[in-house]
Parts: structure tokens; sequence; C-alpha cells
């Protein structure tokens, strides 16, 4: 019964890949209170990854009860939480009942590879048929629930056929186009453009039309939502049925969580905050909302859709159904996270870089207002939007499916080591990999290859190759396909990376930092506090909030947040070695390739 205090602070929500935290953070971003809890990882099949969307809203709800337990426990009372804001791992797709409000399946992860034969459907019916985008670019403002939009794609909606481009860089496809240039920037082995053509990720152009990639910034792939959505209404009968029903709704991890948090049936918002709207497949980048011709050419009903809104306003409150102490406190950001660790290293001018490795590793790059496109098989994003009137501002993203999760792979499947934290002694007990060098490409390799069929492979075996040699080759393949991406990176804005700002659980280790510096050959600044994912999203709602003077729109306010010490790591390899030890990983990836 003891007299709480009153102060000022900021949480946030970040349910990423393999467990959720709810961090209380104050005006200078330093936590002060916290919990982190794991969820079931469901592997139904090889290649297939879920989760079930309650585990994911009863792990937000028992972390906000544990951290603010924590708070209260310090002397604070919980209405010094002004608001939240709320991070996710993106892409991951959930479908759920308008009528009961419940899950109508598991939410299929962004790493789930099932859905290989949607996308190869899909890119049959855009050489087929094209995606017509000539007719109507607005957005859906005003478009009837009821629109027809019919299923499967049957529909022939889309206007008449136009002409194939003839020019072989054209018919090329993204995969084919790519590998030709990345052989040129010596980040792939000689001839492995050739091998991609015409069957990796194609795209060709028509005359008159506009492929995927120049609507979307992204490729069609497994990874991104409206795939993972065709699949399900394809395959699961409760989702095929809401959607005929329009019984369905449809979202990202931070709609189902939003919905949750605010009520579901009794005035759930459906929202989706623009960042994890540009996963999906569906939106214009440039308009920033759904795009009619994407929605007919996947077969989906608009009315299945969350509405798009800006990363930072005030979107809604706690509601008292969810059993919280925050009942009635603002819900002010939402942002998917790895645009929020952009936000939270504070990179947010032109030109700024992190990479962020947790499960996988995803390196942005702030490209300003500008949305650019990548000619070196990186995909462009939205970085973040900082409130309803704000401009958005993009990023080029390289994605890396596999960082953290071939350390799992190591501990729980090949029991090489007891705990993620026994990496740094198992891979730091030798001095190199001994000429071993593991592709880690379990779902196929992203960015900056984008080969769907890439196989994982552990290479340069011998008799004198242990444990401690495959360790270190697992930390080392984050640390070259992070180069990768980086290389491409600085081709594409002709600036030299001097320093990369880091991130995420893989940063823990020194011995991955050192190694990232070795093989990048620039410095790695990693910070005392590596939460920016939960700070990105603390940030984005305090800036609606107006609290602590913190204005993303004014980067000199936020001088004072997470200034506690930065590790630097500077490369100690000889720029000789390093280029022979990267020429060796572009050969193993090379023997990965089309497995
Ligand atoms: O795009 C997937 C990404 O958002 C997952 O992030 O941190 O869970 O690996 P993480």
């Amino acid at each position: 019964n003891r007299e709480l205090k009153s102060g000022q602070f900021i949480g946030s929500v970040d349910c990423g890949t393999t467990s959720t935290r709810f961090i209380i953070f104050d005006k200078r971003a330093k936590i002060i209170a916290e919990h982190q809890t794991e969820f079931e990882q469901i592997l139904p099949h090889a290649g297939w990854h879920e989760h079930d969307p309650e585990a994911l809203v009863d792990a937000m709800v028992e972390c906000i009860n544990k951290a603010v337990e924590k708070l209260e426990w310090m002397g604070w009372s919980r209405k010094s939480i002004k608001g939240i804001g709320i991070t996710n791992q993106r892409e991951t797709t959930v479908c759920w009942s308008r009528t009961t409000g419940k899950p109508l399946c598991n939410a299929i992860v962004w790493d789930d590879s099932r859905t290989l034969g949607v996308v190869r459907e899909y890119e049959k019916k855009l050489e087929e048929e094209g995606l017509d985008i000539d007719e109507e670019e607005e957005d859906l403002k005003g478009v009837p629930k009821d629109v027809e939009i019919g299923t499967g794609g049957e529909e022939a909606a889309f206007g008449e056929k136009g002409d194939v481009v003839e020019e072989s860089e054209e018919a090329e496809g993204l995969g084919g186009k790519v590998n030709q240039k990345l052989e040129n920037l010596g980040l792939a082995e000689k001839g492995s453009a050739k091998q991609l053509n015409g069957d990796s990720n194609v795209h060709k152009k028509r005359k008159g039309k506009e492929g995927i990639v120049d609507v979307t910034g992204i490729p069609l792939s497994t990874y991104f939502s409206a795939i993972k959505l065709r699949w399900m209404l394809d395959h699961q009968r409760q989702v095929h049925e809401a959607h005929e029903k329009d019984d369905l709704m449809f979202g990202t991890v931070d709609t189902w969580l939003v919905y949750a948090l605010t009520g579901r049936q009794n005035g759930g918002l459906h929202i989706m905050d623009v960042t994890n709207a540009s996963r999906t497949l569906l939106i214009s980048l440039k308009t920033l909302q759904w795009h009619p011709p994407l929605l007919r050419f996947f077969g989906i009903r608009p009315s299945v859709l969350p509405k798009i809104v800006s990363s930072s306003e005030i979107y809604g409150t706690i509601s008292e159904s969810v059993g919280t102490p925050l009942t009635t406190v603002p819900i002010a950001g939402i942002v998917g996270d790895q645009q929020a660790a952009l936000v939270g290293n504070k990179c947010l001018k032109k030109g700024e870089a992190k990479c962020t490795y947790g499960t996988g590793a995803f390196v942005l790059f702030n490209t300003g207002e500008e949305c650019v496109r990548s000619d070196y098989g990186l995909i462009s994003t939205v970085a973040f939007q900082a409130g309803p009137d704000a401009k958005p501002v993009y990023a080029l993203e390289g994605s890396i499916a596999v960082a953290g999760s071939a350390i799992k792979w190591l501990r729980d499947q090949m029991n090489l080591i007891e705990e993620s934290s026994d990496m740094d002694i198992l891979a730091g007990s030798v001095s190199d990999t001994g000429g071993v060098y593991f592709v880690t490409a379990f779902s196929g390799l992203l960015a900056p290859y984008w080969d769907r069929e890439a196989s994982g492979t552990i290479i340069g075996l011998t008799s004198y190759t242990t444990s401690a040699h495959i360790a270190r080759a697992t930390l080392e393949a984050v640390c070259y396909q992070s180069r990768a991406v980086l290389d491409v990176i600085e081709k594409e804005s002709n600036t030299k990376l001097e320093t990369l700002k880091v991130d995420g659980g893989v940063t823990n280790s020194d011995l991955a930092m050192q190694l990232q510096a070795n093989i990048g050959g620039f410095n790695v600044a990693r910070p005392a506090m590596r939460e920016s994912t939960a700070l990105g999203s603390a940030l984005l709602a305090a800036n609606a909030l107006k609290l602590f003077g913190w204005d993303l729109s004014k980067p000199e306010t936020l001088a004072d947040v997470n200034t506690a010490g930065v590790h630097i790591f500077e490369p100690e390899l000889e720029e000789k070695e390093r280029v022979r030890a990267v020429r060796g990983w572009n050969r193993a990836v090379d023997r990965a390739r089309k497995w």
C-alpha cells in the first residue's frame, strides 16, 4: 500500500519471430522495466513455420503485465506509462473471423517456404496476363466492399495482353539480371546469372504495363504476405469460406495485436501501418494505398483489408477486455521491426544504415523521401511515416533469412552447443574455419542473391574439421551475406560505408561482431543498449504523443537518447586475405544454388 511515484515513460511491445518483449523506457531511452517471453514455434513439415495467433496475444499480455508489475515494484505508478508503440515480425500473415474475432488457422511465418507453388503459379499468370496498372492507379478509398474480385485469378479483368519486351535483359527476369550485375561486382561466381535465366523470380516487362517490382518495390517471393494469404485462401477451408462470406479479416502481426488490444469484436481496430503494408505485395509504393490491380491479380477482396495508417499517430486505446493494467493507455506508434530498428538506431537521415541480427539479419539504408529502385536485388520499402500528414521516408533493404536461427539450429537440431551463448566459446576455440564455408540457405537465399532453390550447404570439410570450425563458419555466413548486401548499397549510393550500426541478439557475440568487421572491412558500432527495435516504436509513439520533446522531423531533439557507450569493432584482417575469403564464399554460394 505504499505511495507510488508518478513519472513519464513510454512502453513498447516488440513481437519478434521467437519471442515477445515489453520494454518501458524513460526520456533518455534508459530501460526502466522489461519482460520477455518465448512462444511456440510450430514446424509441421520441412519448410513450414507457423505461430498460433492466440499465443502471440498471450505472450504480449504476459509481457505487459509482468513489466508493469516490475515497474510498480520499483515504486512507479502504472499511470506513468503515457502510451505504447508496437513493433513486429513482418510479413507473417494472420486470418481471423469478423464474427468471432478468433483466428481461422495458424499464422504463416515470414520465413515459411511452403508457398513456392503459389509463387510459380503467379509468375506464370504474370507472364500470360501481365499486370495492368494503367486504368486505375488511385487508392482504394471509395471502392465498395462488395466489388467483384473473384478467386484464384480466373477473372480476366486485366485488360489486353501486352507484347513481351524482347530485349534479353528484360526477358532474363530479376534473378538472372541481378546475378549478372552481381557477377560484374565480383559478388557472384561467373556463370551464375545464366543459371537463373528464365526460372527465378521472373518479372517480364510488358509494353504499357509495369512489373510487380515497379509497383510494390518487392518481387514475387514466398517471403511476402499476399502469397501467404493466397495459400491460405486456397488450402484452408475456413479461410476460403470466410472470404466468400465476407467474414474474413486479414492482417500482419501488428494488425492482429492492435485488433486484440483494442477489444476485438467490441470496437477492435482493423489497421496496418504503412511499413508493414509495404511488405504485403498489395500496395503501390507511390500511393501507399491498396492497389486494385494487385488485388484483382491475387483474387483478394478489398473487404478483408485493414486500413493503412501512418507509423506515428494515436490510433486508439487499450481495451479493458484484454486484461492488462494499461486500460485506456493510447497506442501511438506501429512499425515493422526492421524499420523500427532503423529509427531506434537514429538512422533518420538519408545515407544512414543499420543491420539487425535477429532470427534473420536485415540491412536497411535510409534513402530519404526518394523511393529508390535497386538494380542489384535489394528491395524498396517504406522506412517510416512519422504522422498521417508527414512525408514517408523510404529505405533500401537487404534481407538475409538466416542469422540467429542458424545458431538455434546448431543448438536444437545438431546439439553442437547447449546454450546460444556457448557459440563464442566453441567458435572462438579455433582461429579460422579451416576452409569450411556454411551457406545457411535453409529456405533459399534472399538478398542480394534471390535464389529460392538454393539449399543449406556446408563445404570445404576435411578430416581436420571439428564442430568448432562449423560453429565459426555459421557465424561467418551471416557476415558474408551482410557484406554482400552492403557492397551493393555502396555501389547504388556511391558512398563508402565507414561504420555499420548494429543491434539484435547475435550482436551479443563479440566474436560475431569482430568477424563482421573483418569480413566487411568497415567499423561495426554496437551500442550498450541494443533494444533498438523496441526503442524505434517507442520513439514513434512518443513523437505522436508529443512526449519528452522527441520529434522525428528534428533529429537534434533525440540528441540525449541512448547515448550510453558504443563499442566499435575495427577490421583486423588484411585486405588481401579478406578478398580471398570473400572469393571462397562466392564459390560456396555457387555450389548451394539451385539444389
Ligand atoms: O521480415 C522478417 C523480420 O521482420 C523478422 O525479424 O527480428 O524476428 O528476425 P526478426
